[in-house]
Parts: C-alpha cells; sequence; structure tokens
C-alpha cells in the first residue's frame, strides 16, 4: 500500500511499534544527537514536537526509513524478509513496474497555509542544529528540490542540501553533473534564475527516489509512482507552476540565479562519509512563497556516520549494482550489498567458471553511480554479503593477499572523499584508488578447500524452530535469505 503522506507513514510506522514521539526535545544538540543515537543503534523512526517557541504540531521527523523493517513498510514488502531478499525485490520491482506518471489535481493540504512578500520565514519552521560543528540550520536534508528543464520541458527531482541563510534565503549545494546543477545551468546560459521549489518533507518513498538518479530526461515523479504502484498525486504551485506532491508538509517556491549574481558561503556540514569535507560558496533559493499544513512535519536525513548502511536500510546503490550485473550477462549472483553507504560493494555468487569473480568485480568496478567508493568485495554463496561479520570472516580466511587483490589507480572519487590530500583538492584531482578483492575460495581448487564448521542451513532451520522460545532472548535475527 502506498502511502500518501508523511502522516500516514508515521501512524503505519508507529502501529508496528517502529516510531517513537519525543516532546520537549532541545534544537542545538537533543535532536541531532538523538537522531545520531538512532541511527546508531538501528532505532526508531523520531517524531519531535512541542519545540520551545514553536507553536504546538510544528515537527521534526528523523530517521524515516532506517530499518529494513520501515523500508519495508513503504514498498509494501514483507516485513520479515531478509535484508538481501529486499534488495531483489525492489530491483524487481523495477523490472517489472513501468514508470506511473503522476496526476495533477488542484487542491491539497500544502495550501493550508501561505507566507508571502514580507511574510516569509523560514526560520517559522523549527529546524535542528544535526551536528555541533555544523555552520548553520539545515533545512534540506530530506528536501526534493523540483525544477522543469528549460529546454525539454520535464520535470527533475533530486535531494540537494540547504542550509538557512536569511528568512527567505537559502543556500543548496548541487554536485557538479547531478541533473538538478545542468538544468540550473542551463537556466543560467540563457541569462535566467532558474524556478525552484523546495520540498520539505513527504511520504518517504517519494523522497527516496529524489535521491536516486534515473536518466536524464526521466522524471523521478514516475519513477516514485513505478515504486509506489500508483501515481503521486502533484498541485501545481500558484507562481512557477511546478508541480509538487499536495500532501507535501512544508513547500519553498522562488528562484536560483546565476551564482555570479548571488551566491552564499555554506558549511561546514557533516557529511554522509562521516567527515566535515566540504564547504564553500554555492547558489542560493530566493524564496518567494511558502506554503505549509497547518501543522506542518519537517523531514530530516542527516547525514551520519555510515557505519553500517546509510540514509536507508536497504541501500538502493546495490539495487542499481545487482541490475548492472544482469545487464552485463554475470550470471549466478546470489545477492549484493553495500556497506558505509556505498563505499564497500559485496557480491555473493556461485561461481561457474574461472576468472567469473573476478569479472563480477571489475564489472561493479564499472558502475557509474554514486562515484565515492573504496572497495569492491566478491564472495561465495555460502556468505551472506549484507553480514558484515561473515565477509569480514570471508576476506580473513578465503583471500590470499598477494594474488587475490588488485588495485584502481586514479579513479573517479567526489569533494567529500575525507582521504583527498589537500594538493590534490587545490590541483583539482578529485580521483582515488579503489580495491578489488576476491574472498572466493579459489575456483581451481574450490572443491578440496577446508569445509567450514557450521550447521547446514535445514538443521539450524529445524533447531531455530524447534527450540524458538530458547532462542528469543538470543537477539533479533533476519529471516532466510534465498540463493540463486
Ligand atoms: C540524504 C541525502 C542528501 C544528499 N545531499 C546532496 C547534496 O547536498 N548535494 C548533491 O548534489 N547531492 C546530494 N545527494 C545525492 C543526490 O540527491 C543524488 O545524487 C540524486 O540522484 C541527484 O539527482 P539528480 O541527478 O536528478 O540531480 C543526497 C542524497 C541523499 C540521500
Amino acid at each position: 500500500m502506498a502511502f500518501d503522506s508523511l502522516g500516514a507513514f508515521i501512524k503505519a510506522a508507529d502501529e508496528i511499534g517502529e516510531a517513537r514521539f519525543v516532546d520537549s526535545a532541545d534544537l542545538d544538540v537533543d535532536v541531532g544527537c538523538l537522531a545520531e543515537l538512532s541511527t546508531e543503534r538501528k532505532g526508531p523512526m523520531l517524531v519531535f514536537d512541542n519545540f520551545a517557541e514553536y507553536p504546538r504540531g510544528y515537527r521534526v521527523c528523523s530517521n524515516a526509513l532506517q530499518t529494513p523493517r520501515r523500508l519495508a513498510l513503504a514498498m509494501g514488502f514483507p516485513f520479515d524478509a531478509h535484508p538481501v531478499e529486499l534488495v531483489r525485490l525492489w530491483k524487481e520491482r523495477r523490472r517489472t513496474n513501468a514508470p506511473i506518471p503522476p496526476t495533477m489535481v488542484t487542491e491539497g493540504p500544502i495550501f493550508d497555509r501561505l507566507q508571502s512578500g514580507d511574510d516569509v520565514d523560514v526560520n517559522s519552521f523549527p529546524t535542528p542544529k544535526w551536528h555541533s560543528d555544523d555552520g548553520g540550520r539545515y533545512i534540506g536534508t530530506a528536501d526534493m528540490v523540483v525544477m522543469r528543464d528549460p529546454e525539454a520541458d520535464w520535470i527533475n527531482v533530486g535531494v540537494y542540501r540547504g542550509m538557512i541563510q536569511a528568512r527567505d534565503r537559502i543556500s543548496l549545494w548541487i554536485n557538479d553533473g547531478n541533473h538538478g546543477r545542468i538544468i540550473a545551468e542551463r537556466y543560467w546560459a540563457q541569462g535566467r534564475a532558474a524556478p525552484a521549489a523546495v520540498v520539505l518533507g513527504c511520504d518517504p518513498l517519494t523522497w527516496m527516489t529524489a535521491s536516486m538518479s534515473p536518466p536524464f530526461g526521466v522524471s523521478e515523479y514516475d519513477v516514485a509512482g513505478a515504486y509506489r504502484g500508483s501515481p503521486v498525486e502533484l498541485v501545481p504551485l500558484p507562481d512557477t507552476g511546478l508541480p509538487v506532491p499536495a500532501t507535501a508538509e512544508i513547500v519553498l517556491e522562488g528562484e536560483i540565479p546565476p551564482p555570479s549574481e548571488e551566491s552564499a558561503h555554506e558549511g561546514p556540514f557533516g557529511e554522509w562519509p562521516g567527515y566535515y569535507s566540504h564547504e564553500g560558496n554555492e547558489a542560493v533559493l530566493r524564496i518567494k512563497r511558502i506554503y505549509h499544513r497547518a501543522r506542518p512535519i519537517l523531514l530530516g536525513a542527516p547525514p551520519n556516520r555510515p557505519l553500517v548502511t546509510g540514509p536507508t536500510a536497504v541501500p538502493s546503490i546495490a539495487v542499481q549494482a545487482w541490475e548492472h550485473l544482469d545487464r552485463t550477462g554475470i550470471t549466478d549472483i546470489a545477492g549484493v550489498w553495500a556497506f558505509s553507504h556505498q563505499l564497500m560493494l559485496v557480491v555473493a555468487l556461485k561461481q561457474r567458471h574461472a576468472g567469473h569473480a573476478k569479472q563480477a568485480l571489475l564489472t561493479l568496478a564499472s558502475l557509474r553511480a554514486g562515484g565515492m567508493k573504496c572497495f569492491y568485495v566478491a564472495v561465495d554463496e555460502d556468505i551472506d554479503p549484507s553480514n558484515i561479520d561473515e565477509v569480514v570472516w570471508a576476506m580473513c580466511t578465503r583471500v590470499d593477499p598477494s594474488s587475490d587483490v588488485d588495485v584502481i589507480h586514479k579513479a573517479w572519487t567526489a569533494d567529500l572523499d575525507p582521504r583527498l590530500t589537500p594538493a590534490q583538492r587545490e590541483s583539482g584531482d578529485l580521483t582515488m584508488g579503489r580495491m578489488m578483492i576476491d574472498a572466493c575460495r579459489p575456483f581451481a581448487w574450490r572443491d578440496r578447500f577446508p569445509k567450514p564448521n557450521v550447521f547446514a542451513a535445514d538443521e539450524r532451520r529445524q533447531v531455530e524452530t524447534k527450540w524458538r522460545d530458547l532462542l528469543e532472548g538470543f537477539g533479533q535475527r533476519p529471516g532466510p535469505r534465498k540463493t540463486g
């Protein structure tokens, strides 16, 4: 079932015990720090209310999709599915669901309240300091920046961090090469400001789609419809005509002038690799109108250290990497996973021939999406690629470091990469090495490789069923994994 608003998703998450409501938290430390702790502990979605100096009902929601159960809830997948099975189901949905274009409506709760002219004040919404050393208040972390391509009339939606600069200004950091940047530059090349709308809260699945990158010319709204299984309902904004979800929480409408005309210093901001690695002069949104619901919820996705996965419990990069392997004809993939957001990609496969694992690694290394990566690992199909303990065990016992590791020099990275040297930054050399690790049993003598000392899957299942009550006290385990 698709959720038609953030509020509906919160209600459903609460019903399955995945949400916690927090009253009177402090915006300077409590909200950001609780979000960080919940991320690290794979804790609940947090909904904060009753901030000092703000009306009750002006809320902040964080950690929306950070457990497999919440991601499954958003996508309508079984709650007890193994994480790798969720990747497979997601990939399947991308394959079978044609894009579903949005439907246009004329009304929606987003028009409950309007600020315009001198009344515009983006500070009217409680905005946390997500980390203590942030250079400002980032109202845009789980935002959606909506723009129309001036040359081809399609709508792009992207997630770009937005920092409050003044009551009617936020800065936006849009990476070179991202579609939003290309579109803004098309307006700037015509000597015009780019009309833009920034959505600050909507159903989390639509938001998540905006952080993925379909080909240029394909709207993320169409992809969101496919993921939802039903169209996103959009309303055109009065000033720019830009379409936004009718049930969005808060929308800023305005324009992004060429940076030569106006820009602002933004950052530093504690970013997703876990460091403060980028700040500088960036484009700004001149806000002309703000629309919001009567009791708005600001959706936040603060970048916390990616100790396990990233902003979503099931990494979308794993879905794209698996598709890429399928497309290039690499067979017998048992699963794909990504750790530390996207910095380490792991493929599990049943080796069919000599060099099969190396072929998979080379293919993974050619994936364009998400430029900044470091490690690619191939493991046999008996290893759960989403279980870091099993992956490390395979790396420590099936790899001869003198022959099973290859290093690629000078590959693409991003300026968020903390390992770039100061000299590289100064010269614009945004490149980094990458490592491919073949942690599969050597193909030629795989049948003679020592046998692991673990019980077979069916024996474990039988014991788990027989001793269910006893095992409940042992901690949570994910459901069975499908291989092949
Ligand atoms: C939580 C989150 C924050 C992000 N912040 C930024 C950002 O500040 N700037 C940026 O260029 N990309 C950021 N991204 C990545 C882009 O949203 C992503 O590359 C997206 O595909 C860009 O869409 P586009 O190609 O349509 O422009 C972020 C992604 C997520 C999930």
